[in-house]
């Protein structure tokens, strides 16, 4: 069958968790392939609430096979308090969990590292989740990181001792001089990691794709925070767009048949970066407020503006979007107008709907196109027909600028507050 890919074409938060577990009973397989511990992916249904990092969304729906892929950077400590969490739950999810034993492995020591390269920044600080993703990234492309794989070989425990001599050095340079590390509790995650399904995913994801089996790839962050493409170096460290899945998934291009974008009907960033529609004033806190924009993962408080066409034409071109599932209409119910930015005015003066090299040396100024709010609760509504009729020009006059149908409207964080379009 075929691969679809589920992606951010914002700066993350979208609402993928909630969209992947809403669409997982139509696939056989969901899969993650970047990203780690740093994402929070929130889901809602039967009055429960649960929030993954590192486990795909699809772990709810029996049946469904989930993959973490080779293009994750894996804390196993944050692992197996997500599988224990999930288990005391009653969630029943070793048989159909499979982890890519050429995923890397987040050691104690690369979270040190990440949160004294941030405090090494001064001003310039990126806002990371301090997760340890940058530098277990960074050992993976500087061919010294750990995988999966070798904690099942007698060598793993010399080649940890080799790394972890490598970052005290690292740390050293960096001021820190004790390393504050709870290794007995870093070795039961191990041990625990041991016990859960590690195979090399690749061949499983070609097996099942043989079968006719059809796969979600479940996306993290989102494009703007690609390490290419986002806002450079405001950005996170792995590929999160679709070019990622399949270095991340270890498939070939010719599966991928669909490629669902997902935004919010608005915007929102947490951390550092340039932001043009970014409302730092009472509006900016009035979404916060209604939308809960609070990190999923940190809790911090997520920056909020308006829509931004320019960086979403950006984001469908270089992830090749096929279809389009608006997230958090009900949060703009009270809005008497809502602007949309369509395109930016450069410091020459120049219109344009295309993204400057670079948004933190040559910032640009939105122009907004004022759209009707539509003063209306959503609550209990289940078709599109029923939908005020402001809100549907407001999705109407999104799809129209951007060419690509809006298939998903989201008018609530539970899985049933979801309207097909
Ligand atoms: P993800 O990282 O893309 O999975 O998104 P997060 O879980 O970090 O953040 C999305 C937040 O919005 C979560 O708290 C969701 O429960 C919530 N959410 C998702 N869809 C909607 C929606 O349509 N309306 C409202 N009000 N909240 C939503
Ligand atoms: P989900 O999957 C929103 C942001 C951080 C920081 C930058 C780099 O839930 O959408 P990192 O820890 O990766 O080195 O941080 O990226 N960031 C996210 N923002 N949602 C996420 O994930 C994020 N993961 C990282 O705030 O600005
Ligand atoms: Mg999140």
């Amino acid at each position: 069958m075929a691969i679809h890919t589920l992606l951010g074409l914002q700066w993350g938060d979208e609402g993928k968790g909630k969209i992947v577990d809403f669409l997982a009973p139509q696939y056989q397989v969901v899969a993650r392939f970047q990203g780690g511990p740093n994402a929070g992916h929130t889901l809602e249904f039967d009055n429960k609430k649960f929030v993954l990092h590192q486990i795909p969304s699809g772990i709810f729906r029996e049946d469904v096979i989930n993959i973490i892929g080779n293009g994750l950077v894996l804390d196993p400590i944050v692992l197996k308090k997500e599988i224990i969490n999930l288990e005391n739950q009653g969630v029943n999810l070793r048989k159909n969990l499979f982890v890519s034993s050429k995923a890397h492995l987040i050691l104690p020591s690369h979270k040190l590292l990440d949160t004294a390269l941030e405090q090494n920044k001064g001003d310039k600080k990126i806002g990371s989740t301090q997760r340890g993703i940058g530098p277990t990234y960074q050992d993976k492309t500087g061919r010294s990181g750990l995988r999966v794989g070798d904690i099942l070989r007698p060598e793993f425990e010399q080649k940890y001792k080799n790394l972890l001599e490598k970052h005290t050095q690292e740390l050293k340079n960096l001021g820190v001089e004790k390393l504050e590390i709870n290794q007995a509790e870093f070795e039961e995650a191990i041990d625990f990691l041991r016990q859960l399904n590690i195979t090399n995913t690749e061949y499983l994801l070609a097996d099942l794709i043989k079968e006719g089996k059809s796969i979600l790839a479940e996306g993290a962050q989102g494009t703007l925070l690609d390490v290419d493409f986002g806002s450079y170096p405001f950005v996170t460290s792995s590929n999160t767009i679709t070019a990622g899945a399949l270095t991340g998934l270890g498939v070939a291009p010719q599966h991928i048949k669909e490629t669902l974008g997902i935004f919010k009907a608005y915007c929102t960033r947490v951390g550092s970066g340039p932001f043009p529609t970014e409302q730092d004033n009472e509006i900016g806190e009035n979404i916060r407020q209604i939308g809960k924009e609070f990190g999923a993962t940190t809790g911090r408080k997520r920056r909020c503006g308006w829509l931004d066409l320019p960086a979403l034409k950006y984001a469908i071109m270089l992830n090749g979007v096929t279809k389009l599932l608006m997230m958090k209409c009900d949060v703009l119910n009270d809005f008497e107008e809502i602007p949309i930015c369509t395109h930016y005015e450069l410091q020459n003066g120049e219109i344009t709907d295309r993204l400057p090299y670079c948004l933190i040396s040559e910032p640009v100024k939105p122009i907004y196109k004022i759209m009707k709010g539509w003063k209306t609760d959503l609550t209990n509504l289940t078709k599109v027909t029923e939908l005020p009729q402001n809100l549907l020009d407001y999705v109407g006059f999104i799809e129209q600028e951007l060419g690509v149908p809006i298939t998903l409207i989201s008018t609530g964080p539970d899985r049933k507050e979801t309207i097909l379009r």
